[in-house]
């Protein structure tokens, strides 16, 4: 009871942003030498050994996902679509070369480190509860090959925000010096390494007085991608489009989301096709979309040689709308009609 109240006091509940509270418990599971994932168990919240030869640290061969419980105006904490994370995390560890968690395992972890940590989950309207599950190739390789252990760890942290300022319209720059990923490269999985290769971007795009990045497609930098932390929606003459699947974007479980609460909803046209720069530059609405960022609004859009508005700087009203009912269902303030919400607790 101690340890409960001395961790939770240091939380400002009224304040959370997106970065890392310490909270009671992780999770973590092995699997050594191919023998495959043996059953994983919490532990404290806390720094780990690792060998200084592990895969991961040498060769960045580790994948992760992001999901959210939330505190629902039923009382009671949901989780939002864990299957899809599930099944995201084991196309990403192929794809790395790393053993799959079976997808009953990622669950029940899941959920074992949720009810573990529930007093963790923020109240209704002042956050989430954010899971970050890994897969790590722990065991220690000299040469370039897959690590011959792994660790499976969730960690968890109460957030607000990703981008300070919430529904704040973001200030974004198309850049042609980097590209997020190559064909046919690991743009299209969440492997840990696509997310470093944005620090650099970032950084000077934040120098320069913007928010984030757009990547353009490195075949033939015609197509916009994504903004590298979330996948990317422009709306024009009520017609939505988004980057088409398939090549180097990630599959967003928000993307997904807003695909079909924009065409089974809200009776939109949906398109994932083609995006180009003008499609951006011209939209009448602008956002993005992720499990962090949920739906942040789009105000302002530059090129090298152009900078334009977006909607008068302003959150759209489709944009509004998407975001209601997305967080409306997250919450169960609305009707779930596509049964997305998993209550894993009551209070
Ligand atoms: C998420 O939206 O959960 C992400 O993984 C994006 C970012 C925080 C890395």
């Amino acid at each position: 009871m101690k340890e409960k109240v001395d961790i939770l006091k240091n939380v400002d509940w009224d304040n959370l942003t997106f970065s890392i509270t310490p909270t009671r418990s992780m999770y973590l599971a092995y699997c050594e030498n191919n023998e495959g994932w043996k059953a994983g168990q919490l532990e404290p919240y806390g720094d780990i050994t690792i060998s200084p030869s592990a895969g991961v640290l040498n060769y960045g061969q580790g994948v992760f996902e992001g999901l959210k419980a939330f505190h629902s105006v039923k009382n009671r904490i949901v989780l939002f679509r864990p299957d899809r994370n599930a099944s995201r995390m084991h196309e990403s560890a192929i794809r790395l070369c790393i053993p799959p968690v079976p997808e009953k395992m990622f669950m029940d972890a899941v959920i074992a480190v949720v009810h573990d940590n529930v007093d963790f989950v923020p109240q209704q309207k002042k956050g989430s509860l954010y899971i970050r599950p890994c897969i790590w190739g722990s065991g220690p390789v000299l040469g370039v090959k897959p690590a011959p252990s792994y660790t499976f760890i969730i960690y968890v942290s109460p957030v607000g925000p990703y981008f300070p300022g919430g529904l704040k319209c973001l200030s974004l720059k198309v850049t042609n010096l980097y590209h997020r990923a190559a064909p046919k490269g690991l743009g299209n999985v969440k492997a840990i390494g696509n997310y470093s290769a944005a620090l650099y971007p970032h950084k000077l795009a934040k120098k320069h007085g913007f928010d984030e990045v757009i990547y353009v497609n490195a075949a033939n930098e015609n197509f916009i991608e994504e903004v590298g932390s979330a996948n990317l929606f422009v709306l024009k003459d009520s017609c939505l489009k988004t980057p088409r699947l398939g090549g180097s974007i990630l599959p967003g479980v928000t993307r997904d989301s807003v695909i079909q609460i924009a065409g089974e909803i809200l009776g939109l046209e949906v398109q994932e096709t083609d995006v180009t720069i003008n499609d951006v530059l011209n939209a009448d609405e602008l956002f993005c979309s992720g499990t962090a960022a949920v739906i942040t609004p789009i105000g302002k859009v530059s090129t090298d040689d152009e900078s334009r508005e977006i909607g008068g700087n302003r959150i759209g009203s489709l944009t509004r709308e998407i975001y209601d009912i997305l967080t409306g269902i997250q919450n169960e303030s609305r009707e779930d009609p596509f049964a997305w919400v998993q209550p894993v607790m009551g209070l």
